[in-house]
């Protein structure tokens, strides 16, 4: 199973289109510390023929370009982009979908929450149904949707996207707006969470034992965009557990046994993505990767599945 992240940014990627926080200036200045970075996706495929997207940003078309195995390899036209699964319906994880339109066939998995919020806005039919069918997933039952790679979807607690919001919107609620994603083949498993409002019980039980945890990143501190003058929410208005403090992701996560623990869908304003910071050098300390676009996760068959399978 190989998984790639595409894009390790939150909305608006690094640096983002009109911000001068710290971390973007140095961005902007072309400062080796603080690489470029795109907004949220992930490319998984099990032997590397097809590939299924894990939502799909406003940068999927410099993503794909950046990305050699999803490049088209065959005919006039072709693509190893074969499915596309949405963990909710925020605008970096579904805008890339006008980008995918041109008559390509692929599925499109996603909750029935996703899929009605899709259907209710006449934009996305640009993406035509007859040519790319959405396909209901139900929590907690597997399918597959590329052939070899299980995916399960799990409830994570969320809000409803930004551009659905209502005035007093519902903060951390369980269930089919908000979902991380289990992988798993030849018993080897990945867990995908990019938004997370909270470390639940539920949350901590299900990533207990997996090889690699690919988690919500995008604030340090529940004030990061407060304290760095571009903004008024916290972390929890956004649907986003900080990295830091006593129910942040490194402390509540802390006794889960996970063999890589990476931070993704990273905000431009978190002080972990310049490469010599001390915030840096504290989430790695702490076990944690700072994810980078292009970055790779090649999981073989599992030591217990080899030796139990014939020579
Ligand atoms: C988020 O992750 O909080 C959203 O992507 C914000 C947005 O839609 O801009
Ligand atoms: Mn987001
Ligand atoms: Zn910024």
């Amino acid at each position: 199973m190989q998984a790639i992240v595409l894009g390790s940014a939150a909305g608006g990627g690094v640096p983002q289109w009109n911000c001068r926080c710290p971390v973007c200036r140095l961005a902007w200045a072309g400062d080796p510390r603080v690489r470029p970075r795109t907004q949220s996706g992930l490319a998984v495929s099990y032997g590397g023929e097809a590939w299924l997207l894990v939502n799909a940003s406003p940068d999927i078309r410099q993503q794909i370009a950046a990305t050699p195995v999803l490049h088209p390899r065959s005919g006039s036209r072709h693509s190893p982009i074969q499915a596309v699964l949405l963990t909710n319906g925020d605008i970096d994880h579904v805008a890339g979908l006008f980008t995918l339109r041109e008559s390509q066939p692929f599925d499109l998995f996603a909750t029935a929450g996703i899929l009605d919020a899709i259907a209710a806005n006449r934009i996305f039919d640009v993406v035509n149904p007859a040519c790319v069918p959405r396909r209901e997933v139900r929590l907690e039952a597997p399918f597959e949707p590329v052939p070899g790679l299980l995916a399960t979807l799990f409830p994570v607690p969320g809000k409803a996207p930004l551009w659905l919001e209502g005035e007093d919107p519902v903060i951390g609620e369980v269930g089919e707006g908000t979902v991380g994603v289990m992988f798993e083949a030849d018993g080897r498993r990945i867990a995908y969470v990019p938004g997370c409002a909270r470390v639940s019980d539920d949350l901590r039980q299900r990533v207990d034992g997996v090889d690699a945890l690919l988690f919500d990143g995008t604030v340090l501190e529940d004030d990061d965009l407060i304290r760095a003058g571009v903004g008024t929410k916290t972390g929890w208005r956004m649907g986003h557990v900080p990295i830091n403090g006593a129910k942040g992701a490194i402390a509540a996560l802390a006794g889960c046994s996970i063999g890589q623990r990476v931070f993704v869908h990273i905000n431009n304003t978190n002080p972990i993505l310049i490469d010599d910071s001390a915030e840096r050098r504290h989430v790695e300390e702490s076990g944690w990767t700072v994810a980078y676009d292009g970055l790779m996760l090649d999981f073989a068959m599992s030591a217990e599945l080899a030796k139990a399978s014939p020579e």
